[in-house]
């Protein structure tokens, strides 16, 4: 290499390591206030409160989060604030969960919330407590029960969907609304961010037009930025690593600590007895069966309910991430947050770091996710450790808002993983504290509809997993790292799992009829709601009708779990199965279109006989056209209008008669 290129290498690792070490020096400065939530499984820290000096204006921002993108996105407006307006403000970031309504909201003068939508337009788990609180408070102020009580509170809204879901920002748009009703003021636009398109550039839309409000109002105190207005510099948010000698010292840890299995907070580590494919030989996909033994920790369930596994990504792919990083995967590792972070600083957006010690596959595998796209923020402090020039320089462009375009191009439309972004640039290697900190998110746990019934498995939990393989545009196949990791090694091993419990519920009486809509992997909980019912007639129970409306490709390749099914219509478990195989003949056959066609024979039960309704699968698709079926068949059957037909399917929903489990 010539003395030019050396000097660039040694003028950039130079930059980089200075603005690291000014981030640490100001970190150390400030007093220890770093507000840690608990982030989706660990326990949060303890967490000094913030002073809350009267005299000083105070934002509030509160945040649902199932992810993470609302605490990310929270976070960063909050140090954006803190930069803006200085020590004229005080700016407080917390999960929703951790904030008491009934006695705070109506004291606030501003508060900005964050909120994500799931399922069926539902809250998430942490927002769950605030979101029905809240619309109960609004539905009472327009009813004349009570005061609009939040007269004297301005807030704002950014709801984070995504619009291929029916409900688009459901939740976003409900507390918006609710908000207003009990007397608040909006001052700014409702933000509806959409996570099908680049979300972080929605997030950032909205933030300006915000912060532009805010600039006008009394709500914060003084500007100090006006002048220089210097572009901030990247912040590279880095725990400190203690690396232990092999052999030395304490002894490693569980990735996770066994708990109760009871929730998000107390994973417990059950162990997988039964791994089995249910697609037969001639299918080129996958589905497995899996039976998780939850013996021995106390773990309830009912047949609707939802359990949680925390998968590993798989050994190929920690060494990938190894190998590319320079990391050695036995080195053992603690990571602590830097003593002194305060809020504001990079430091403060650390999640709660990784327990240890632990070993760095360890950490990879059950931590890092590097198979999803990186966000914005993580390639701007990725550019920071590349030692080649042109990658620093295209990776601070592509971490940047000026780089937008740049960004879809190469990392949203081809959804570039993590990983993949790493192998472009293979300079950039970022410090173990970093990597961890703020490059790779956490991998989430992911969830699946129960497909048992604890009246005839009560320590054992049944998931009925579809295999993801997809084909990338750029040729790679993703390989899912849950659904990949249960087909690979799940048989007889250990994962962490946890129940969550839910309201799709059998109706209270057996003799209630059943409608149930489920293709594919949506027919698990039916499953599970079919053993409840064999259980029952077993027991000398009178069961009502029950139709099941299944659907899959090729009766010959997925038809999962023929034999059962077949079996119930013999012991009248079933009355009715309704089977579409999409490509067994020449035009496609959906479940949906069975639905309909059965209109004649379903009106009765839903007018009269006071007929329960359930879909559950796939929400892009399948649930919006069954939606539309339903709304057709009961055009049909009551012989109306389509706008009164919606009222009767929207009534049905409202008394809990129609529910879906949907993803
Ligand atoms: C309430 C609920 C119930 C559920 N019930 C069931 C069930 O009963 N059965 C079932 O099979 N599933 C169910 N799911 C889905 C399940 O949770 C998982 O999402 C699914 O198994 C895939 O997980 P994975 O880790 O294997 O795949 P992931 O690795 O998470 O990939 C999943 C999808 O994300 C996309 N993706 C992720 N990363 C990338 C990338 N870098 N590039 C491009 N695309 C990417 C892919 O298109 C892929 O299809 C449920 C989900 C919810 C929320
Ligand atoms: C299982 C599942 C269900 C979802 N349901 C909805 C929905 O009903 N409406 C919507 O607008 N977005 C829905 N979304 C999209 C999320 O709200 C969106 O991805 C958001 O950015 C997640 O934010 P978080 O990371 O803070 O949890 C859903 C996403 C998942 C994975
Ligand atoms: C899981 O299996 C291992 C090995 O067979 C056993 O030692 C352990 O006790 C099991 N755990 C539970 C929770 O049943």
């Amino acid at each position: 290499m010539d003395a030019q290129v050396w000097f660039v290498i040694f003028f950039v690792v130079a930059v980089a390591a200075l603005a690291l070490l000014s981030i640490r020096r100001k970190s150390a400065k400030r007093a220890a206030q770093a507000s840690l939530a608990g982030v989706n499984g660990f326990a949060a820290l303890s967490r000094p409160s913030l002073a809350e000096d009267p005299n000083k204006p105070l934002v509030r921002i509160l945040f649902g989060t199932q992810t993470g993108t609302a605490e990310r996105f929270s976070k960063q407006l909050g140090n954006e604030l803190r930069s803006r307006y200085g020590d004229s403000t005080t700016v407080d970031v917390r999960d929703v969960e951790t904030y008491k309504p009934e006695q705070k909201l109506a004291t606030e003068k501003l508060v900005v919330f964050c909120m994500a939508t799931y399922g069926d337009g539902e809250p998430t788990d942490n927002a769950a407590v605030f979101y029905s609180w809240l619309l109960k408070e609004a539905e009472a102020v327009e009813g004349g029960e009570k005061e609009p009580f939040l007269q004297g509170v301005s807030y704002g809204v950014f709801g984070l969907g995504n619009k291929q879901y029916e409900h688009f920002n459901a939740v976003g748009k409900k507390i918006h609304k609710s908000l207003k009703t009990c007397g608040a003021t909006p001052i700014v636009r409702r933000g509806d961010g959409d996570d099908d398109g680049v979300i972080d550039d929605d997030f950032e839309k909205w933030t300006a037009e915000l912060l532009e409000a805010l600039d006008k109002s009394d709500l914060v105190g003084k500007r100090v930025d006006q002048n220089g207005h210097a572009a901030l510099p990247i912040a590279v948010p880095a725990y400190d690593v203690e690396v232990l000698r092999a052999g030395a010292g304490r002894e490693d840890v569980a990735p996770f600590p066994s708990g109760t299995g009871k929730d998000v907070h107390s994973p417990f580590w059950a162990n997988i007895s039964t791994v089995r494919e249910l697609h037969t030989s001639q299918s080129d996909r996958s589905c497995v069966h899996v039976e998780v033994d939850v013996s021995g920790s106390g773990i309830t369930y009912e047949a609707g309910d939802h359990i949680a596994l925390y998968a590993q990504n798989s050994e190929a792919v920690v060494k990938q991430v190894a190998e590319l990083l320079g990391f050695d995967l036995d080195a053992r590792i603690v990571l602590s947050v830097p003593k002194g972070a305060a809020a504001g600083d990079a430091a403060s957006t650390l999640p709660p770091p990784l327990p240890g010690p632990i070993s760095i596959r360890t950490a990879l595998s059950y931590f890092a996710d590097v198979l999803s796209s990186p966000h914005r923020d993580a390639l701007g402090a990725l550019s920071t450790f590349a030692a080649d020039r042109e990658e620093a320089a295209r990776l601070a462009l592509l971490g940047s808002a000026a780089g937008k375009a740049e960004f879809a191009e190469f990392v949203a439309k081809p959804h570039r993983s993590l990983l993949e972004v790493l192998q472009a640039f293979p300079s950039a290697k970022p410090t173990i504290g970093a990597f961890f900190g703020c490059i790779a998110p956490r991998l989430q746990p992911r969830f699946y509809s129960i497909s048992s019934s604890p009246k005839q498995h009560p320590h054992s939990i049944h998931v009925t997993c579809a295999v993801v393989r997809d084909k990338m545009p750029s040729g790679r196949v993703h390989e899912g790292v849950c659904s990949t990791w249960l087909k690979r090694h799940g048989d007889g091993a250990a994962v962490p799992v946890f129940v969550r419990h839910s309201q799709f519920k059998l109706p209270a009486s057996s003799k209630m009829p059943l409608i149930m809509v489920g293709p594919g992997t949506g027919l698990a909980p039916f499953r599970g709601f079919l053993q409840e019912r064999a259980a029952q007639l077993a027991s000398g129970a009178e069961l009502g009708p029950a139709h099941l409306f299944f659907g899959c490709r090729s009766r010959a390749h997925d038809y999962i779990y023929q034999e059962e099914l077949e079996g119930y219509v013999a012991s009248g478990v079933l009355s009715h199965l309704h089977l579409a195989f999409s490509r067994d003949q020449a035009t496609k056959d959906y479940v949906q279109h069975h639905v309909e066609a059965q209109a004649g024979a379903l009106w009765p039960l839903i007018d009269a006989a006071g007929a329960h309704l359930y879909v559950c699968g796939d929400a892009k698709n399948m649930a919006k056209d069954v939606h539309k079926a339903f709304i057709a068949l009961v055009q049909a059957g009551k012989g109306c209008a389509g706008t009164a037909a919606e009222a009767v399917v929207k009534e049905l929903s409202d008394s809990g008669r129609y529910q879906r489990d949907v993803w």
